[in-house]
């Protein structure tokens, strides 16, 4: 259960109001490539200008590291916001200091100043109180929305909250609800699926899962890991060898957990291998446990040795057609689903969607969970890369909570306690 206030304990009317919000969006050209997090964080902005507050949002973009990048600069977001919210919003060049005060000036109640790039300054991420204290004076109330940024301790998200009376917006609360309540509360059987590249930026939430899930599925480049510490060879595919340990010890802890009780774990027993990555490229399959239906006149005919074996040129790029419909008939026997991190190598845009040829795994997961085979889990689905590829579907709104949290949602998983959330004020 949140327990901090939110803007519907205070009086926000004729207020102004500084508003911490996650804009750390893709930009491409000056164009914004994937609005999902500023849509999410509409529904805070338009209650305080329903209510006369004067709206002063704060944000970081990018790791700029404290100086001022032009690629980094929040103002193609300004009139993007102003068409959604339909009302005027002010960008200004600074996020503190006379820019600040004179543009407040000149917008009415109801209206919004977007300010530039909070890590433009080096005092942003050192959780500066000098600086905190220039962020805060011109407003009444500091409201923190960012979900995305609450697992930092910066000033926007600490400091800042020790200089005005601080409350949480609408997004913040139904995230931290949201999330919190599937892992402490899950309706049983509760399956994580996760994929992504590196088993290091997932320790925390792969143990958790094993701790409290009763299925894990893993996929994504990790996969490649983790059948490598099996000793199986994965030729070119893309490893981080200080992966190899941390894999091997969660196949131990895995291991453990099947021996204490029912529990699943789940690792790729066949994978689409190329040796291009690119929208054309050439692909096979490679299964390693045989699963391939082989000339059943000749049966029990040996199924070709390459048909079981990575080439030394070739990279494993998503997970094959057996593991995937393994995953996704699970899928179908659960009541909860947590899924982070896409199947195969989806981050380039020519190469996402049925046609993508390393797609098909995150594919297949995408249609099991939306009900495509008849039956539709509870689906919350978390992090940078899986959010961002939905997103580029236009499937977003299908599934039961995306949300706008990368490392904050995997550390709030994990039961960290996040920085930003404990800074706020308590009911
Ligand atoms: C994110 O994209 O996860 C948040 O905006 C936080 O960004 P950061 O990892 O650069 O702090």
């Amino acid at each position: 259960m949140f327990t901090k206030k939110t803007i519907e304990d205070v009086n926000v009317s004729k207020k102004t109001v500084l508003l911490r919000v996650d804009f750390n969006v893709p930009i491409k050209d000056g164009q914004i490539t994937d609005a999902y997090r500023i849509k999410q964080a509409l529904p805070t902005i338009k209650y305080l200008l329903e209510h006369k507050a004067k709206v002063i949002l704060i944000s970081h973009l990018g790791r700029p590291n404290g100086t001022v990048k032009s690629e980094f600069s929040l103002s193609p977001i300004a009139p993007v916001l102003a068409r959604m919210l339909k009302t005027k919003v002010v960008f200004v060049k600074d996020c503190i200091g006379k820019p600040v005060e004179t543009a407040l000036d000149e917008i009415e109640p109801g209206e919004v100043l977007l300010l530039e790039n909070l890590r433009f300054h080096p005092e942003e991420e050192e959780n500066s109180d000098s600086f905190a204290k220039q962020l805060a004076k011109p407003a009444d109330l500091f409201v923190q929305d960012g979900f995305g940024v609450v697992h930092r301790a910066h000033a926007s998200t600490d400091a800042i909250t020790r200089h005005l009376p601080s409350v949480s917006g609408f997004l913040l609360k139904k995230e931290a609800n949201t999330i919190t309540d599937v892992m402490a509360n899950p309706k049983r059987p509760l399956m994580a699926i996760i994929g992504g590249a590196k088993i290091a930026d997932k320790l925390d939430l792969i143990k958790k899962f094993i701790e409290i899930a009763d299925i894990v599925a893993i996929g994504g480049a990790m996969g490649n890991t983790f059948l490598s510490a099996q000793g199986v060879f994965i030729g070119d595919s893309l490893v981080d060898g200080n992966d190899l340990p941390l894999a091997k010890d969660i196949i131990r802890l895995a291991n453990e957990e099947t021996k204490k009780r029912r529990f699943l774990f789940v690792l790729p027993r066949d994978v689409v291998v190329s040796e291009k990555v690119e929208p054309n490229a050439l692909t096979r399959i490679v299964d390693f446990s045989t699963h391939v239906v082989a000339d059943i006149e000749n049966y029990p005919k040996r199924v070709p040795h390459g048909a079981t074996t990575v080439k030394k040129h070739e990279k494993i790029l998503d997970i094959g057609p057996f593991s995937g419909s393994f995953i996704a008939g699970i899928t179908q026997q659960v009541n909860t689903v947590v899924w982070n991190g896409t199947m195969g190598v989806t981050e380039i845009p020519s190469l996402i969607g049925p046609l993508g040829p390393f797609a098909h795994g995150t594919e297949l997961i995408i249609d099991a969970l939306l009900g495509q085979f008849g039956y539709r889990p509870y689906s919350l689905v978390g992090g940078g890369d899986t959010v961002g590829y939905i997103e580029n579907r236009g499937l977003v709104d299908q599934f039961n909570h995306v949300s706008t949290g990368g490392g904050a949602s995997l550390e709030l998983m994990a039961g960290r306690k996040l920085p930003g959330i404990e800074a706020l004020e308590n009911k």
